[in-house]
């Protein structure tokens, strides 16, 4: 994928400050594959048996929670598209379907949009709170709701991977107030669709528009969009993200605190410092998962010792010293502590440039309380959070 593109929406957007579309930005062979991963995600969704979470089901234009147990039990098969699914289930009717976060429920997804979006997030950087994916699918006309506004926030880009058409409609935010009387959301949607600008994504086209601005997407038959929240979230709910990391630098300090001033608190306790840690351990924490918050979902390992490995870019092994002769690696979001040993560090320093490695090349040893020992349970560590491609 071309960074190309990319440059020029974030250029169109003024770095996704206003609205824009940008057309092919998906192949029609990756808007296949997306589908197949939505469908495969939506499975695993089923299996978890959590029918309230996330996931908003629309029918008669209005949301309809008395669908989500009865999907659960009757979600996609194995090889079955997402559009021959919902037929079966809605039987023709109009529908709606929102299912969030699909970053739980299957790792190639996030190693897709991760390479996909790798060229926006490096002009960009990481959003503090990460990225997350949702996705809607129906063929329900106008959005059930309205026009709306997203929660603040979730600036985003919607991936449109049709089969059909979709019609997406924005009004400038004053133009939209005087319409309406500032309404929070307005359903007679067609009554106010002449100030709209209106922008036609066909399958495979993005489009990206900030989260205060009031809009409306029309989708007259079946198809499917993939949005990437990128999400900026609160300062409350950052500084709440850097807390939970700073608990964890320097952890288990149990130098006494001598009798001092409150005023000399901070500073004894290296809050500053230990602030700063914090946060590159947040970016390094995100950076290893590509951005995204949430960690891979483990898997066990296959090690084979024979075998060749190559990381799965944009993912990387982060190192951060942690005490005396222990680091943090963070892969794909997991947190692993390593004594500081060569083999390791040096086995970190390879894999992060993008090289295969084969195993049988490395001083891997089956003995435990050896250094070769050591690398063995770090590899098998590593491979259990999916961020290692076998060659
Ligand atoms: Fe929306």
């Amino acid at each position: 994928m071309s960074s190309e593109k990319w440059n020029t929406l974030l250029n169109n957007t003024n770095r996704l400050t206003t609205p824009a579309m940008q057309k092919e930005i998906l192949s029609a062979e990756e808007c296949e594959l997306f589908l197949d991963l939505i469908a495969k995600s939506t499975q695993q969704f089923a299996k978890e048996k959590k029918p309230y979470n996330g996931l908003k089901v629309f029918t008669k234009g209005v949301q309809d929670v008395s669908q989500n147990e009865p999907f659960i039990e009757n979600p996609p098969q194995d090889n079955e598209s997402l559009k021959e699914w919902s037929t079966r289930s809605f039987k023709g009717e109009p529908f709606g379907f929102i299912m969030n976060f699909l970053e739980n429920y299957n790792n190639t997804i996030v190693e897709e949009m991760a390479k996909k979006v790798a060229p926006l997030i490096a002009e960009l950087g990481y959003p503090f709170a990460g990225l997350s994916m949702l996705y809607f699918m129906g063929d329900y006309g106008y959005t059930p709701f309205g026009v709306h506004r997203g929660s603040a926030g979730e600036d985003g880009v919607l991936f449109h991977l049709g089969p059909a058409t979709k019609t997406f409609y924005i009004w400038e935010t004053d133009e939209y107030n005087r319409l309406t009387n500032h309404a929070t959301s307005y359903k007679n949607v067609e009554e106010i669709l002449h100030a709209a600008t209106a922008y036609i994504l066909e399958p495979g086209d993005a489009i990206s528009f900030p989260d205060d601005m009031y809009h409306v997407a029309n989708t007259e038959e079946f198809s499917v969009s993939l949005v990437l929240d990128y999400r900026r979230a609160s300062q409350g709910k950052v500084k709440e993200l850097i807390i939970n990391e700073l608990l964890q630098v320097n952890p288990d300090n149990d130098t006494l605190l001598n009798h001092i001033p409150p005023s000399e608190l901070l500073q004894t306790l290296n809050f500053q410092n230990e602030s700063e840690q914090a946060v590159k351990r947040l970016m390094s924490r995100l950076k290893s998962n590509g951005g995204f918050m949430k960690p891979s979902i483990l898997s066990y390992s296959n090690l084979d010792l024979q075998g060749t490995y190559q990381l799965k870019k944009p993912f990387s092994l982060e190192l951060l010293p942690l005490k005396k002769q222990q680091s943090t690696v963070f892969a794909r979001g997991h947190e692993i502590i390593i004594e500081n040993n060569k083999e390791l560090l040096d086995f970190i320093n390879l894999i992060n440039t993008g090289a295969p490695i084969n195993l049988a090349t490395l001083n891997i040893g089956l003995q435990p309380e050896t250094l070769g020992f050591d690398l063995f349970q770090f590899l098998m560590k590593v491979d259990e959070t999916e961020i290692l491609r076998k060659l």
